[in-house]
């Protein structure tokens, strides 16, 4: 351990020295990468994405990385660090890697921009394929002549709710086998937001997303390495929700079909409608 006096550690609290080795690629001048080494004296409690800001702040400001909520929520910091896809704002550098040495790259399968922040667009290309919101049969009369609410049981959301929990952070497809050599195939984060629309009760869209799914290049090119599922660091699990999306379109294509989405009735009299719980008590007044 080490003590430092920088800006970083005006407490002066006691550091640990820590190599970072960072990728470093600019398409637009460099005709290959490289790897700049720092050493980041890094307090305890620091993740990976404080190491990198204390790198452009006290020791190289040429370094590019994305980030924002810096609370893994926004899905910007993901990298690959030692080898696995995270998210830099939740990877602890002393307690969590417990290495001396920390190897810093952009997320595999994807274009650089620059430095470690990839290109998303193939994600996001693929996502948008996938149609993920909720399509009605009815969407224009009940556009024109709005007639109630779209009521769920709670069963009915728990059957697609873990896979909403998706923050878009790209860690899937960098880890997924497949999505490495099949550019076409969507890869597990669309896979798993097709499931999660068609699987909705409120939701009538399958047949408009079948053809990106049920495909040479679909769904069925996945074949379940489960390494998505072991890179999310939201705990969707992509890889349960391509398995759930294979056996739903089988079970589609022999005619079994999940219930179509119905017009929900409105509660009669104060009688709440049938399985729909009342929701908890307001906790801002
Ligand atoms: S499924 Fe998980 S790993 Fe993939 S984009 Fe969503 S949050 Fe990230
Ligand atoms: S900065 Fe938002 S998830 Fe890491």
């Amino acid at each position: 351990m080490s003590k430092t006096n920088d800006n970083s550690n005006p407490q002066n609290v006691e550091t640990k020295d820590i190599m970072f080795k960072l990728y470093r690629f600019d398409p637009d001048v460099n005709d290959k990468p490289r790897f700049d080494t720092f050493i980041v004296p890094v307090i305890k409690g620091w993740t990976v994405l404080d190491a990198i800001m204390y790198i452009k702040e006290e020791l190289d400001s040429s370094i590019s990385y994305r980030a924002s909520c810096r609370m893994g929520i926004c899905g910007s910091c993901a990298m690959e660090i030692n080898g696995k896809p995270r998210l830099a704002c939740q990877t602890q550098v002393i307690s969590e890697l417990q290495s001396k040495e920390v190897v810093v790259k952009p997320l595999a399968n994807y274009p650089v921009i620059k430095d470690v922040v990839p290109d998303l667009e193939p994600l996001f290309h693929h996502h948008e394929n996938m149609k993920p919101f909720l399509i009605r049969d009815d969407e224009e009369k009940a556009i024109e002549n709005p007639e109630g609410e779209l009521y769920q049981t709670p069963d009915e959301l728990e059957e697609y709710l873990q896979f909403s929990y998706c923050i878009k952070c790209g860690a899937c497809l960098a880890a997924c086998p497949v999505v490495g050599t099949d550019p076409e195939f969507p890869g597990p984060q669309p896979l798993t937001q097709a499931y999660r629309y068609c699987i909705d009760t409120r939701d009538d869209g399958f047949s408009l997303r079948q053809l990106a799914l049920d495909n040479p290049h679909g769904v069925w090119r996945c074949h379940f390495a489960g390494a998505c599922s072991e890179a999310c660091p939201k705990g969707v699990d992509p890889a349960f929700a391509i398995q759930l999306l294979k056996r739903e379109i089988t079970a589609r294509k022999f005619g079994k079909k999940t219930e179509p989405a119905g017009k929900a009735k409105q509660p009669e009299n104060v009688e709440r409608w049938k399985d729909v719980p009342y929701p908890p008590e307001k906790t801002v007044k």
